[in-house]
């Protein structure tokens, strides 16, 4: 799609108010100028790198984007030292791994699965129900029958490292540990677009650590860590879900693209009303990526340190995202 005159004279418009604000602030407004023509591919938290790198291989070897972010995202949940997703994912507070992830592809088709234990390539049970059902989610023990009739393989997806963790949070008896920080990354959220200029995106997460069986957190949930018009553009979200779900965020940062904010206001929208909505402080991190159509991304947190990788014909880089504020 083209963006209208009028949407890029807005554009131009909040883009010079951020850069106006950055000034004054110790936030500062990179989304608003990292702009990539042609392939491109972003995701939450530094340690996706790897995750980065194969979808956008993927991409110049001529792969659509909903191919390349699948394999992106199974680099991911293949890592056992990733200890937010997939294989080595940290338990919930009865010790069982259990794992959400949604998908959705540059024609609004959407698949997503919730609470499924011993699979490990949920992003890709999320792209089988997208692809072989009519419906949009799957959860618990029909996903998992869902995955097992579709030849998905039952594993074990505790690590030595992620049973030792939970045996040691249980033996402490700590109450409530899910702060996300850069030591305890969660969710990793996924944006590309392809040769054709189709944009798919992913989210795939074990959630938060030791949480009650049974919680599912954001990533599953369309519209709230994921969200893709292939008109105007993308969003994923990372961090302390029921803030991101109750605020519904990718499908509003989507929302205000289309209005003409650029990517990064737009996020910056989102984490506002994140932080709105967070009257007592509780001491949560929620960080958006997104991605417009014509690859200019942004990025922004709640608090600092979260940070998001960008890999296009310049390389394959993580950066500091910009943060809305500090304690
Ligand atoms: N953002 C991942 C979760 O809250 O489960």
């Amino acid at each position: 799609m083209k963006i209208s005159r009028r949407s890029f004279v807005r554009t131009s418009a909040v883009a010079g108010a951020g850069l106006l604000m950055s000034q004054s602030t110790p936030q500062k407004l990179f989304g608003s100028i990292v702009k990539s023509s042609g392939l491109i591919t972003v995701s939450t938290w530094e340690n996706t790198l790897k995750s980065t790198w194969r979808t956008f291989e993927l991409l110049q070897s001529g792969k659509n984007s909903l191919d390349a972010i699948e394999a992106g995202i199974m680099v991911a949940e293949d890592d056992p030292t990733n200890t937010t997703v997939g294989y080595g994912g940290f338990p919930d507070e009865d010790g069982i791994v259990t794992l959400d992830a949604s998908i959705m592809d540059w024609n609004g088709n959407a698949g997503s699965v919730a609470a499924v234990e011993n699979i490990r390539h949920v992003i890709s049970l999320a792209r089988s129900v997208m692809q072989t059902t009519k419906h949009v989610m799957l959860v618990g023990e029909g996903a998992k029958k869902f995955a097992l009739a579709n030849n998905f393989k039952e594993e074990d997806l505790l690590t030595e490292k992620s049973r030792a963790a939970w045996e040691e949070w249980k033996g402490k008896n700590i109450k409530n540990n899910n702060r996300v920080s850069p030591n305890n990354h969660d969710t990793i959220g996924l944006l590309a677009i392809d040769r054709d200029g189709n944009m798919s995106g992913g989210v795939s997460t074990s959630g938060m650590a030791w949480k009650i069986h049974g919680r599912v957190g954001d990533s599953p949930i369309i519209g709230a860590a994921l969200f893709v018009d292939n008109e105007v553009g993308g969003a994923v979200a990372t961090g302390n879900g029921e803030w991101v779900m109750r605020s519904c965020g990718c499908f509003l940062i989507v929302e205000k693209m289309r209005e003409g904010y650029s990517p990064e206001e737009a996020c910056k929208i989102a984490i506002e009303r994140v932080n709105k909505l967070n009257k007592n402080g509780e001491d949560i991190q929620v960080g958006y990526v997104a991605l417009r159509k014509d690859g200019v991304m942004g990025a922004h947190s709640l608090y600092p340190d979260f940070s998001y990788c960008l890999a296009d014909k310049n390389g394959n880089k993580s950066y500091k995202s910009a943060f809305y504020r500090t304690k």
